[in-house]
């Protein structure tokens, strides 16, 4: 596989399919013999945003910090997957000027479903008045108005997902021979 260096930023509440979508390319990449690195939300928390809350001063922090780390992957040739809520247009933004060859994915999902789905119980206690700055339910989550692909989580199958993502990224070019 030839690839370019870039930053594939997946954008979503939380349970939307962000993680999931961003392990299945993570292995199409390896496969591939590609340079990538994962930047997973959860994981960034517990180690180069420990100790930041979910202020939106905080998001912001951990989202520039991120931006940063995926900046100097891409511009080195690697490639940068990001799975991160990222709930502020205007800090997605500015990351994405930084950068350059950026590919936002909008993974959409409606609020009803990701409660129904609950994938780490947090819905509920967010719903309950149990966790206090929930994206999504007492937080704001701003959808990317022009996002370069956007899937449905709600209505299509992993593959399909995956899929979207990965043909943009060859017509793009930025991707080869995989
Ligand atoms: N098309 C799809 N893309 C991604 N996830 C999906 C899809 N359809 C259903 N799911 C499910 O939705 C959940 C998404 O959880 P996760 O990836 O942890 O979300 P996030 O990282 O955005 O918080 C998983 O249980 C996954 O199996
Ligand atoms: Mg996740």
């Amino acid at each position: 596989m030839q690839h370019k260096g870039f930053t594939l930023w997946l954008t979503g509440m939380s349970g939307a399919g962000k993680s999931t979508i961003s392990d299945q390319i993570m292995a199409r990449f390896r496969e591939g013999g590609a340079k990538v690195e994962l930047l997973d939300g959860d994981i960034v928390r517990t180690n180069l945003s420990q100790g930041l809350g979910f202020s939106r001063e905080d998001r912001d922090i951990n989202i520039r910090r991120i931006g940063f780390v995926a900046e100097m992957l891409s511009r080195n040739g690697v490639i940068a997957v990001v799975a991160a809520i990222s709930p502020y247009r205007a800090t997605r933004d500015e990351v994405k000027a930084k950068i350059g060859n950026f590919l936002e994915v909008f993974v959409d999902c409606p609020v009803e479903v990701l409660s129904q789905r609950d994938v780490k119980g947090l819905y509920k206690k967010a719903l309950a008045g149990e966790v206090g700055n929930f994206t999504g339910i007492s937080d704001p989550y701003e959808p990317p108005t022009n996002p370069d692909v956007t899937v449905r989580s709600d209505r299509e199958t992993l593959d399909e997902s995956v899929g979207k993502v990965w043909a943009e990224l060859l017509r793009r070019g930025w991707v080869e021979g995989a």
